[in-house]
């Protein structure tokens, strides 16, 4: 097992919390790895929060990879996690290891895949060849056209029973960790008690063995945000604030100095 994975599982042993956010580029990577950060998702919210569509349906694996390069220049360290993009793996099993050994070039450590048990032959057909796959349920965005909204999921005893289920078949075909997205806390604790391989909550309560935010929303960069991320600072407003002063400083003057010769 790698290393770095090794150390993951044996801090959800201990109790160890790890903390994972997302990043797109070079230098939001950097911020992230000084930071000390344990793992750093390039995830295809970006086709929301960098491109400004309305859900991330429309990511190509080609994008996928040309970000996964970024972020993993700058990774040294920690761990980078890249998603595959909706229409990239979900025939079979042939077409995910295709577009896994993309990321896996680009850069990526471990590749995540959405959706419950039907996954299941897929991920272990990557896990027997060498590639780590991160499962990710509850909330899984790629599906948003077939739900119609972005629904909290296991909020409901047929639905929790079904993503615990779904949560140890994947962690039985091999999968390295399992992401819980906006499920109720006691079910993300259950599931995080149940599986031996570490969770990563979002929006799913502080009992998973590690976290994940979207950057964007961590450092306040987008007008809102879900109600369960924290914005760190005000990050918008700062960057507005320097801009228009610039503006400001053109306008007046004031930048650029007058020099000497
Ligand atoms: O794409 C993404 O950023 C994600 C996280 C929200 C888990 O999948």
């Amino acid at each position: 097992m790698h290393k770095k994975i090794a150390r993951w599982v044996q801090d959800k042993q201990n109790g160890i919390k790890r903390a994972v956010v997302t990043a797109y580029d070079y230098p939001f990577a950097r911020f992230a790895t000084e930071a000390g950060v344990h793992g750093i998702l390039v995830g295809d919210s970006l086709g929301m929060v960098v491109t400004g569509a309305d859900d991330t349906l429309g990511v190509t694996l080609e994008q996928m990879a040309y970000h996964t390069q970024m972020v993993a220049r700058a990774a040294a360290g920690c761990l980078v996690f890249a998603d595959l993009p909706f229409g990239t793996y979900e025939k079979g099993p042939k077409q995910a290891w295709n577009a896994a050994v993309t990321l896996l070039r680009a850069g990526a450590d471990v590749i995540k895949l959405e959706g419950g048990a039907e996954m299941a032959p897929t991920v272990a057909f990557c896990a027997e060849r060498g590639i780590n796959i991160c499962a990710h349920i509850g909330l899984t965005p790629q599906r948003v056209r077939q739900w119609g909204s972005f629904q909290r999921q296991g909020t409901n005893v047929e639905s929790a029973c079904r993503l615990q289920m779904d949560a140890g078949a994947l962690a039985e075909a091999g999968a390295r960790f399992v992401v819980l997205e906006a499920v109720p806390d006691a079910l993300a604790a259950r599931i995080t008690r149940d599986i031996a391989v570490p969770t990563i909550g979002i929006g799913a309560g502080p009992d998973t063995d590690a976290q994940v935010l979207v950057m964007h929303d961590l450092l306040g960069l987008g007008a809102d945000s879900p109600p369960f991320a924290r914005r760190y600072i005000e990050g918008g407003r700062i960057m507005r604030d320097a801009l228009a002063e610039y503006v400001q400083d053109v306008g007046s003057g004031h930048f650029p100095p007058r020099r000497k010769c």
